[in-house]
């Protein structure tokens, strides 16, 4: 047992030549949902004195990029389940109103998959869509994709061009369906019925476009009751077809102690490795020498336990919809998600902060008022800025306390480490709730150039992105 007055100890050595994978900036993504106010009046206002011309918020935009999100996944998250794209393109003034099912809203598609893009192009980031495999199948997919991404001379190309985009939007990754495993989700379906309309699905959009990367529907979080058995059955038949499979994970603070609460940092860990461990089995089955990448499309802090989804009885467009407020707790959980998708690396490809604006968000917006930072943003733009190169295999030596995961360390951590720039950094969290820490970091294996040695010292329950500076080389 460690003295409770004293502050936790840690130690950690850090080696250039031990490393888990690249950081792929695509681990640093977010996710854009029509549901409640992160489209309507959160990155699209016109209107607003900070709209651009195309309704755009330009204050968002800035919000958005100095998050530093790489890669946004659209339109949904439940949504898409019950979408039209075709309603959201051409003339706004002719797009139909519909009723969304998923969240119970009117959904005027005045924003859709044209100003995603233009928006995207905005924030500097990937767009990754997804189609509807709910109440919508192969072909509409393909329509959607044959719009998106054919140069022109089809139907759906030169209807794009007409629409205004002349180019191709050229988008990469596809997500095929969202969570079709949840009884929530409008068309949900058994693994084996999911598996075999996921392979149909991946294997014609391949045909009509072979560049694009595909994300299977893994479960929708680690406590359905076919968690791992969901992706089995699934990857049996996609396999082949597919590069990713998705994983998602909230946490909910709500009823929990903050040492507990934290601790889901661990269930993280264990899930992204069953899935990997899944995955890896149907390889192996299938004697294929692929290897898929965990897509954690969706994750974040989220009092759950708040939502009531029998307290939306009216119709109405873009309602207050879980706009989670967070704290400083808050922030530190979503450090420690980050060091747990960093550590990852060599198989976690694209992680989406769900979501961007207003739900569940770390920038909040007032309908024809000012956007601000959550708490939450910190730890995300300061990660997304300092995690450069690779990723470095980190193992601290601190105690650990119990919880209902287990064995949990008070100091999570993780590093980055770009050869070419020199740049370094340290992401680290202390879940100590009663203490400090106090952190020793050996750097002899960079020679001189750091110093040799770091000492950090962190709050109780806090977090910190530590960037030491490579001395001047003799002679430079
Ligand atoms: O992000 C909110 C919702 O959570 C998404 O629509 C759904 O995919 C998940 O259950």
């Amino acid at each position: 047992m460690t003295d409770p007055v004293q502050p936790v100890r840690a130690s950690l050595t850090l080696d250039p030549a031990f490393r888990v994978g690249p950081v792929d900036p695509r681990l640093l993504g977010s996710f854009v949902e029509h549901l409640g106010r992160c489209v309507y009046t959160g990155i699209f206002e016109p209107g607003h004195p900070a709209a651009d011309e195309r309704g755009f918020r330009r204050d968002v935009l800035d919000l958005v990029r100095e998050l530093g999100v790489s890669v946004v996944r659209y339109p949904g998250g439940n949504f898409v389940s019950g979408y039209r794209w075709e309603d959201g393109v051409g003339p706004a003034d002719e797009r139909p109103t519909r009723l969304d099912l998923a969240w119970h809203t009117i959904e005027t598609n005045a924003f859709g998959t044209d100003e995603f893009m233009a928006w995207c192009r905005e924030a500097g980031a990937e767009p990754m869509m997804a189609v509807n495999l709910g109440t919508r199948g192969t072909q509409e997919a393909l329509d959607l994709l044959e719009y998106c991404n054919h140069p022109g001379g089809t139907r759906l190309s030169d209807l794009r061009r007409a629409n205004g985009a002349a180019e191709p939007h050229g988008v990469r990754l596809w997500c095929l369906g969202n969570e079709m495993d949840g009884d929530w989700q409008i068309g949900a379906m058994t693994a084996a019925e999911y598996g075999a309309l996921a392979a149909r699905t991946a294997r014609a959009m391949k045909m009509a476009d072979p560049r694009i990367e595909l994300v299977a529907c893994g479960s929708s979080h680690s406590g359905m009751p076919t968690f791992a058995s969901w992706e089995a059955t699934v990857l049996e038949q996609c396999y082949d077809a597919v590069d990713y499979v998705s994983l998602h994970s909230y946490y909910d603070p709500s009823g929990k102690s903050v040492a507990e609460f934290l601790a889901g940092a661990v269930d993280l860990d264990r899930s992204i490795e069953e899935v990997v461990a899944t995955a890896d089995h149907v390889g192996a089955r299938l004697r294929s020498r692929k290897r898929l990448r965990v897509s954690v499309d969706e994750w974040n802090v989220w009092y759950v336990s708040r939502w009531d989804p029998a307290s939306v009885t009216e119709w109405e467009q873009a309602p207050r919809l879980l706009e989670d407020v967070y704290d400083d707790t808050d922030a530190t959980m979503v450090a420690s998600l980050l060091i747990t998708l960093l550590r990852h690396a060599d198989r976690v490809g694209i992680a989406c902060l769900a979501q961007l604006v207003n739900v569940i968000a770390p920038i909040r917006t007032e309908p024809g008022g000012a956007a601000s930072q959550q708490t939450t943003f910190a730890p995300f733009a300061q990660i997304a800025a300092a995690a450069r190169g690779s990723v470095l295999r980190v193992e601290p030596e601190v105690a650990t306390y119990e919880s209902e995961l287990g064995d949990v360390p008070y100091v999570d951590a993780t590093a980055t480490y770009d050869e070419e720039t020199g740049d370094l950094a340290l992401v680290l969290v202390n879940r100590a709730t009663d203490r400090p820490a106090h952190i020793e970091v050996d750097l002899r294996a960079f020679g001189d150039a750091y110093g040799g040695r770091l000492e950090v010292r962190l709050d109780p329950v806090s977090w910190q992105v530590v960037r030491p500076q490579r001395a001047p080389r003799p002679g430079s």
